[in-house]
């Protein structure tokens, strides 16, 4: 089983997020892992399962990414493949759920998927220049770490279990 975890990241916690995932599904030993940003020469068809992510901007997956799914939705939709996605922002506790389901609304219309996750991400001030800092002041946002990481533990192992469960059945059939 060949599996694929493609993400975009513009500072780097969508990308750290998207290795932990790759390594813990590897470390499941259910098939052979590939970890690759997403891009123009990535081609979903050489992979049996998908792992998809971004880095959330403006209430959305980054462009890039957003371009991939929608390029590549007639294969993700009409002929779907085990497909999970994630994305990565910074939403305030209270507004996790919501976020979540938008952008896994949005998903849906290009990705017939098996679920979606939304990871809490990193904001670091080495990142950003003074109008971003001020910015975030204003909206009440800090620069801190909020990666959960036995939460993305667990959501890659739940992967690894459903990908269990369906080797099963197709060697009981
Ligand atoms: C320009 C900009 C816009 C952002 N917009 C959102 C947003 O709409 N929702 C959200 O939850 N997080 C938002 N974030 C937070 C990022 O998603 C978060 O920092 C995440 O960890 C970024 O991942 P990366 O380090 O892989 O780029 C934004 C960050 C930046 C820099």
């Amino acid at each position: 089983m060949k599996i694929l975890v493609a993400y975009n990241s513009a500072h780097g916690s969508t990308q750290s997020i998207a290795e932990r995932i790759e390594e813990r599904i590897r470390q499941g030993n259910i098939g052979d892992t590939t970890l690759s940003t997403i891009s123009k020469a990535l081609s979903v068809e050489d992979f049996d399962v998908l792992v998809l992510g971004s880095a959330i901007h403006y209430q959305g997956w980054l462009k890039e990414a957003q371009a991939f799914v929608k390029r590549s939705s007639s294969y993700l939709h009409d002929n779907p493949k085990p497909t999970w996605a994630f994305s990565v922002g910074m939403p305030p506790d209270s507004g996790v759920a919501s976020e979540e389901k938008v952008l896994e609304k949005w998903l849906r219309k290009y990705v017939t998927l098996r679920g979606h996750k939304l990871f809490q991400g990193e904001y670091k001030e080495s990142d950003f220049n003074g109008c971003f800092k001020l910015l975030l002041r204003c909206f009440g946002g800090k620069f801190e770490d909020r990666r959960n990481w036995s939460q993305i533990d667990e959501w890659a192992d739940s992967i690894v279990q459903e990908l269990r469960v369906d080797q099963q059945a197709t060697a009981d059939n």
